[in-house]
């Protein structure tokens, strides 16, 4: 575990740089992963082929990163009835986010959040592009992240849908009316381009998968994207002077 969180210029949001080891040779994780030292964290997709239509791993291989890092670990669970398998991820991994889609509406997500919680994790939870932000956001405080896709989830390497920013300048509004802690998270094709925007709808959180794992040299990659999330959010505060 690690909190290694770099401050932004906008004193409500952070800059936390994960990159999504989706897009990294299976093959050799552990040396995949020490190409990305400068990283804030890492991202674990979890995908079982019934909530999302395609299969990664599970428990046994995302554990297998743990002697390899002390950076926070971030689990997205892309999988049919979280109750049954969130718990034991809580038992080693930083922070653990599963799909309200995927549980039977927001006492369910709720009551399993508390849960992780009791664990010693984060407790995050993730919404599809169509999944409206409405019903979540009476309820914030129950969760430490909210993982806005921002493409389908199931596959990495898709084109960024920025209308799903709207959900983000939401979150941001009312996580700062009602003074939370909760982090705003994206993924899905995450690259310098979207990184500007996001920032300044609001983004604590930016998941990148092929951006980084793809790059020639993903460490520089990582400072890159940091650098246009600073940017977008310099951007926007310039905005709000002249308006
Ligand atoms: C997609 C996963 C993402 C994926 C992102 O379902 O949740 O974390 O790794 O990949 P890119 O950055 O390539 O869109
Ligand atoms: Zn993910």
């Amino acid at each position: 575990m690690s909190d290694n969180a770099s401050l932004s210029p906008t004193p409500s949001t952070r800059t936390l740089i994960a990159p999504s080891i989706l897009a990294a040779d299976f093959s050799c994780l552990a040396q995949e992963i020490s190409k990305v030292e400068n990283a804030d964290w890492l991202h674990i997709d979890v995908m079982d082929g019934h909530f999302v239509p395609n299969l990664s791993f599970g428990l046994p291989v995302a554990k297998s990163l743990l002697p390899h890092t002390d950076k926070h670990l971030d689990v997205h669970l892309m999988i049919e009835d979280p109750a049954r398998w969130a718990p034991d991820y809580a038992e080693d991994f930083d922070s653990v986010t599963f799909h309200l889609e995927a549980v039977d509406g927001m006492d369910e997500a709720i009551t399993l959040a508390g849960e992780l919680r009791e664990r010693g994790t984060m407790a995050g939870i993730s919404i599809k592009p169509n999944t409206s932000v409405e019903p979540l956001l009476d309820y914030l405080a129950h969760f430490d992240i909210i993982l806005v896709m921002s493409v389908e989830p199931g596959f990495g390497g898709q084109k960024f849908m920025p209308e799903v920013l709207d959900k983000v300048r939401a979150l941001r509004a009312r996580i700062d009316a009602d003074n939370l802690d909760t982090l705003v998270e994206i993924d899905g094709g995450i690259g310098i381009e979207s990184t500007g925007p996001s920032a300044a709808a609001g983004v604590d959180v930016y998941v990148a998968g092929s951006s980084v794992f793809g790059h020639a040299s993903p460490s520089s990659q990582v400072d890159a994207l940091r650098e246009a999330a600073h940017a977008g959010m310099r951007a926007d505060a310039q905005s709000d002077q002249r308006s």
